[in-house]
Order: C-alpha cells, then sequence, then structure tokens
C-alpha cells in the first residue's frame, strides 16, 4: 500500500490533537497502519528544538530569522527520519503541523519574506508535499481560552498578541482559498465528535480514491 501524509493545522487550542487521535483510532479500525507525529518534535533532535523554540521566553530572546530557522532544522530531521522511511513503508501519517505552519506563522504572523519561506520548506522537504491537509478552523480568543485553561499555561509563541495570532488565522484562510483541494477547511467549533465525524468523512472520501475501491 502506498503511504500518505495527512496533516492537521490550525491556530492555537483548535483541537488538533484529540482529533488526530481519534482519527488515529478510526484509520486502525480499517486495518490501515498509522504513524502519528508532529512538528516540532518528531525526532529526538526536534524534541530538543521543540523545547528551544518554545520555552518561555524571559530573558532568552530568540530573533526571528533564527525562529524560522530552527523550525526548518526541525522540519528537515524530520523528513528524512521519519516521513520519507514511513510513507515508503506504506503508512498512513499523521502530522501535526508541517510546511502550511510556517507560512502562516512566520510569513503572516511575523511578516517574514514569503518566498525565502518557501525555499526553505523546500529544502526541509525536498517538495514532500502534503496528500491532504485538515484545517481546523476555530476563533483565535476561543482557541487561546481553552490553552489558558490547561495546566501547563502558555508557551513562547502562545503567549503572542492576538494580533499576532490573527494574521496566523488570516495566513490559513489565505492558504485554504489558494489551494482548495489539498486544504480542507473544518469548522472546529463545533462538537469533539462532530468535527470527528466531518474529518472522517472528507477522509473517507479521499481513502475511495487512494485505495481505488
Ligand atoms: P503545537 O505543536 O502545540 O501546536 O505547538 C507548536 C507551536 O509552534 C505552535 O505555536 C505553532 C508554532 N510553529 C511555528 O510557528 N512554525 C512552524 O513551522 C511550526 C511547525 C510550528
Amino acid at each position: 500500500m502506498e503511504g500518505r501524509l495527512i496533516v492537521f493545522e490550525g491556530v492555537e487550542g483548535c483541537g488538533k490533537t484529540s482529533q488526530m487521535q481519534l482519527c488515529s483510532e478510526w484509520l486502525q479500525s480499517l486495518d490501515i497502519s498509522v504513524l502519528l507525529t508532529r512538528e516540532p518534535g518528531g525526532t529526538e533532535l526536534g524534541l530538543q528544538l521543540r523545547r528551544l523554540l518554545l520555552e518561555k521566553a524571559e530573558n532568552k530572546p530568540i530573533t526571528e530569522v533564527t525562529e524560522l530557522l530552527l523550525y526548518a532544522a526541525d522540519r528537515a530531521q524530520h523528513v528524512e527520519q521519519e516521513l520519507k522511511p514511513n510513507l515508503a513503508a506504506g503508512k498512513y501519517i499523521l502530522c501535526d503541523r508541517y510546511t502550511d505552519s510556517t507560512i502562516a506563522y512566520q510569513g503572516y504572523g511575523r511578516s517574514l519574506n514569503m518566498s525565502l519561506i518557501e525555499q526553505l520548506n523546500y529544502i526541509a522537504t525536498g517538495g514532500l508535499a502534503s496528500d491532504l491537509t485538515i484545517w481546523l478552523d476555530v476563533d483565535v480568543e476561543v482557541g487561546l481560552a481553552r490553552k489558558r485553561g490547561q495546566e501547563a499555561g502558555l508557551d513562547r509563541i502562545e503567549q503572542e498578541t492576538i494580533a499576532f495570532h490573527r494574521l496566523v488565522q488570516q495566513g490559513y484562510a489565505e492558504l485554504a482559498a489558494s489551494h482548495p483541494t489539498r486544504i480542507v477547511r473544518v469548522d472546529g467549533s463545533l462538537t469533539k465528535e462532530a468535527v470527528q465525524q466531518i474529518i472522517q468523512g472528507i477522509l473517507g472520501d479521499r481513502l475511495k480514491s487512494w485505495l481505488a475501491f
């Protein structure tokens, strides 16, 4: 069986993690072999990069370009070490964030040069694109309120201004409009069960063509 790369994207608190878990259980119930992974932090090196990137910022400023390069480094390692071998082995990979996060956060959020970001995404992935990206669309304030309610508190990026998170949201909306086949918007404000039903409907349709049944 040919492997597939299915990515989950969205602003903070959009519910990716629990939807990915439910999706993984559903795919496994169909006898599909699944790998759950994430960026940043899908490899051992990536876990260290994730800690550097998301630790609270006090007295440890990270420049915007450094941030961009650290996300790219995490991705380069992840693509070579995890994504490519597992796709070659026929796995269905469910990946929490990928290249669109860099466009939304560093491109729209930080206003870094978009063509530089696209080049870095290309260098890091060697051109490996997602087969399907589910964009869980929730209002930024609703998502951040969910995060604030969690024990861990807000990380370095979550602590950014509302204006920053709104730009990220705008980034996802524009990306989805420009890539209507690859990126599918799902209303993340619905109940967990309703969101999962919609995702299974979308994935079910894609499975029919991917598995040709
Ligand atoms: P999460 O895995 O809990 O969603 O956290 C990852 C954080 O890193 C989130 O705030 C989004 C941010 N991020 C970027 O800014 N750029 C990127 O390229 C990626 C993958 C994540």
